[in-house]
């Protein structure tokens, strides 16, 4: 008897040894706050806060405000005000589908994790003229480099 649930608390500890893998399924995911998004013929002007729990590869939370630019900028763009406890970056950058109704909000968080440079991107579809929106964006891409610094 004893050794049989022996046996099985040294099945569940092999599997829970085994680490989770670092694909979009984590569902690891930021919070976009009070999204303001204003066009003009040519341009449309994005701005708002993105915040994020901890999560998955030693991601810290963080809170990142004043996160803006335009859907022409053709980069990713640094947020004004980030709050994070190890050293990193929050970028955003905005798409807009051609022709279409709606744009892609892009966010891409960078940060170092032990030897590790981690760098998360992750975008969600909002329709055009949408304003003080609160919304998920899931990462759908994970890198991973080593970092030798
Ligand atoms: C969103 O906007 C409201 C009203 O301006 C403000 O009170 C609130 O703090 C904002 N939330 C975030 C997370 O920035
Ligand atoms: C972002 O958060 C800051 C600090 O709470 C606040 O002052 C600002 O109004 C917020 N911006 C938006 C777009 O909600
Ligand atoms: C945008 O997000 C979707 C859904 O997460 C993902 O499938 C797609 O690859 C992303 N697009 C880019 C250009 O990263």
């Amino acid at each position: 008897m004893f050794s049989k649930v022996s046996a099985i608390f040294a099945l569940t500890s092999v599997a829970l040894a085994i680490p989770a893998p670092s694909t979009p399924t984590d569902k690891y995911f930021w919070t976009v706050h009070n999204l303001s998004n204003k066009c003009t013929a040519a341009t449309c002007y994005y701005d708002f806060n993105v915040t994020a729990e901890a999560g998955p590869n030693s991601a810290p939370s963080f809170s990142a405000y004043g996160c803006e630019g335009t859907n022409v900028q053709g980069e990713f763009k640094p947020c004004t005000t980030l709050g994070i406890d190890i050293p990193g970056e929050v970028t955003t950058n905005e798409e807009s589908a051609i022709g279409g109704t709606a744009f892609n909000v892009f966010v891409q968080f960078k940060y170092k994790a032990g030897n590790t440079q981690y760098i998360v991107t992750g975008n969600e579809t909002v329709p055009k003229g949408a304003d003080a929106r609160e919304f998920k964006i899931y990462a759908s891409q994970i890198a991973a480099v080593p970092d030798k610094a």
